[in-house]
């Protein structure tokens, strides 16, 4: 290729180490490898690197809650982050945790440059305190009324109900959503960085190009209102780094997140000898691109290059804001199945579909992009095995079997020079625009101009009409003239689509034609003289297979929910129902007249519940506490009227009420003496 070699850094968002990845994080973890693969393809030097954000205030609660050490548990989820990513063909060059001595390293040190140099004041502040778990309290865990409709159990800063946004001291009635006691004011003294010191700085950054207008447009709202000074200090009992002159200080979570990308690399240096400091030392001339999701925009345009120069380092090249995923055009739900889990996806579909899927929709804004499931069967079933795989899939064998596998090359397979010279030409400019694309992160307009050349060899292939000229010994030059266009057609979309599709696409290269390594850019200069046989390369998706996908996605969040119980166990994403949901609720009294285990479930029973002369089968995740010979005869409390659901296992009308940390002390609810089946519960 003609450009110049460039030398990259580049990282997608640390995801937080208390959850699973789901389908909206994917959308960033596909763009940006898909833009990885394509830099890496064009035979620039491009390193990619990502992290699990380790540490803070939920990590330390829900460690805590699972009674396991914090760092038990984000080794945990690292372990199940690592998979689901390398199943999505997510390729990251390192892949490392914020919690590492890396980071500790770099955190002080980046912290202590920027005291030196007078960023860094300290203020004694009054916080919320729990008095019972001895614990300064984030405003997400302060929950209470709505100071202004009233509303219950609001989070600390904002209403869900009414929009309203507060000071968590607002609040009425407020209380800790980690031990239910009512906060107090407590002061502190706590380290503040002076983002106020790097605004002219800031300013000018933010209009050199290293952002879209959209969110330069952002910045400048910000910097209308002024930039505050940002507390980046937190009180014990934290998990995270102690402040290095400041004993019972931490650094708070997204002082050292950002930070993570850099120790991240750092391990990778160590590991294999790359030169750190080439790439971010101030002025370095290596690039540094940040792929982020919009909510997190402030952390990497304003807080993160004040604080890297700072501290004498480089700042980012361009900051690549995306905007979030929306399922069926509504917000991801737990109940209609739609938050649906990277591990459920791979239990019933093809990864690569998501993938292609996503590329289709991504463009290079900051606009949310939907995933519209029959969209996604149509597309997947019409673009990539309608159109792209049947190419292959119908020509290939003419070549294999009468011409014993060999193909023509480009000036075999062309009518006249001038055609050929044609014909490259036309190649090379729709390669060239597509190239174009991806650096520019307009990936829907890659995939519409490849399935564009991919209808033009589709209808070259219904007007040559070759099943006829494999008929006709006279003509069969012709034939495999004809084939050997198609499927050099073939060859350049399957290399278009490598970023996008790397194990089908390396199938094709390696299988297919007979490569010993995957496909690169500068391959479309050349094309290889045989073909093998067609081997199957996807199938279509099963509309049944969405539906499968769905429900076992309110089945994982089921099971999830009867995990781990308390305040916390479904924060943020609890959905706040009003006094009207409540009052739909049918609770009843009934009688469990038989309990089974259920083989291949490790939390389930089955249960058979009388409710006075009406006899329900309900699935219970209660297991862990109770031997099903234990429950027999017992009355307890069911919702009644929950909508019957189909679980791998049969269906389930209704829900036993249960509380409790989890494990052993789960305690089905159970009604006073006195209690008939079939009564309601007030
Ligand atoms: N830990 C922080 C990032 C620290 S970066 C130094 C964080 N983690 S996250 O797990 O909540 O999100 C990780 C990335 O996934 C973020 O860029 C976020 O915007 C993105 N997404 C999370 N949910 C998303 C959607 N529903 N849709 C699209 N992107 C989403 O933020
Ligand atoms: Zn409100």
């Amino acid at each position: 290729m003609s450009d110049q070699k460039r030398t990259m850094l580049v990282t997608s968002a640390l995801p937080y180490a208390n959850g699973s990845i789901h389908l909206g994080h994917l959308v960033e973890y596909i763009q940006t490898d898909i833009w990885v693969r394509f830099q890496k393809m064009r035979g620039h030097d491009c390193t990619y690197v990502c992290a699990d954000d380790a540490h803070g205030t939920p990590i330390m609660l829900r460690a805590q809650q699972a009674g396991v050490e914090p760092e038990q548990l984000i080794a945990d989820v690292a372990r199940e982050h690592r998979a689901d990513f390398a199943e999505f063909l997510i390729e990251f060059d390192n892949y490392h945790s914020t919690h590492s001595p890396e980071n500790r390293e770099l955190s002080e040190l980046i912290y202590c440059r920027n005291r030196d140099a007078g960023h860094i004041t300290t203020r004694t502040i009054t916080q919320a305190y729990d008095p019972e778990k001895q614990m300064f309290l984030p405003d997400r865990f302060i929950r209470g009324e709505c100071p202004r409709c009233g509303a219950a159990d609001q989070y600390g800063d904002n209403c869900e109900a009414c929009g309203a946004t507060y000071a968590p001291t607002e609040l009425k009635n407020p209380r800790s959503a980690v031990s239910g006691a009512t906060p107090v004011a407590k002061e502190s003294l706590q380290y503040f960085f002076n983002l106020g010191n790097f605004e002219t700085l800031l300013k000018k950054w933010t209009r050199a190009g290293h952002l879209q207008s959209e969110v330069a447009n952002k910045l400048d709202e910000w910097f209308a209102e002024g930039l505050q000074e940002w507390d980046i200090s937190r009180n014990a009992p934290y998990f995270g780094f102690e402040i290095p002159d400041a004993p019972g200080k931490f650094f708070y979570v997204w002082m050292d997140a950002p930070i993570g990308y850099m120790a991240s690399f750092k391990n990778l240096c160590e590991r294999t000898g790359m030169d750190f400091d080439a790439y971010w030392r101030a002025g370095s001339a290596t690039e540094l691109y940040h792929f982020i999701g919009k909510d997190i925009i402030r952390f990497h345009a304003l807080f993160w290059p004040a604080m890297l120069s700072g501290a004498g380092f480089r700042t980012p090249t361009a900051i690549f804001a995306h905007g979030f995923l929306t399922v069926n055009g509504q917000k991801m739900s737990k109940s209609r199945g739609t938050f649906i889990k990277a591990r459920t996806y791979l239990e019933h579909l093809n990864p690569e579909y998501l993938r292609y899927y996503f590329a289709a929709k991504l463009g290079s804004d900051i606009d949310d992009l939907d995933l519209n499931l029959d969209d996604f069967v149509k597309r997947v079933n019409s673009d990539l095995v309608g159109k792209y795989v049947n190419i292959a899939s119908r020509t290939a064998n003419f070549i294999v079997k009468q011409f014993d596998g060999e193909l023509l090359g480009v000036a075999e397979f062309s009518a006249s020079p001038d055609r050929q010279a044609q014909y490259m030409a036309d190649v090379s400019a729709a390669a060239q625009q597509i190239a174009e694309h991806y650096e520019a992160r307009e990936y829907s307009q890659a995939v519409r101009k490849i399935m564009e050349m991919a209808d033009g060899i589709n209808q070259d292939f219904d007007e040559q009409e070759p099943w006829k000229l494999a008929k006709d010994p006279e003509r069969k030059d012709e034939l495999q003239r004809i084939c050997s266009r198609i499927l050099h057609g073939f060859y350049c979309l399957s290399i278009c689509l490598a970023p996008i599709l790397p194990a089908m696409s390396a199938r094709v290269a390696r299988e297919l034609f007979g490569m010993s390594r995957d496909f690169n850019w500068d391959d479309l200069n050349s094309f290889p003289a045989r073909i093998a046989a067609f081997k199957h390369l996807a199938t279509r998706v099963e509309a049944n297979a969405i539906s499968a996908l769905l429900e076992a996605s309110k089945e994982s969040m089921a099971e999830a929910q009867q995990a781990p119980a308390g305040p916390l166990a479904e924060d943020p994403l609890s959905p706040i129902i009003d006094y009207d949901d409540f009052a739909r609720l049918d609770l009843r009294v009934a009688r469990i007249v038989k309990a089974d285990a259920v083989e291949k479930a490790d939390k389930l029973l089955r249960l058979t519940l009388d409710l006075g002369g009406e006899t329900r089968n309900v699935f219970a995740g209660i297991k862990s506490a109770y031997a099903p010979e234990d429950l027999e005869g017992r009355l307890t409390i069911m919702v009644a009227n929950l909508a019957p659901r189909k679980m791998r296992f049969g269906v389930s009308e209704g829900m036993v009420l249960a509380a409790g940390p989890g494990g052993k002390d789960l305690f089905i609810l159970e009604p006073d003496d006195g209690a008939q089946p079939g009564m309601r519960v007030k």
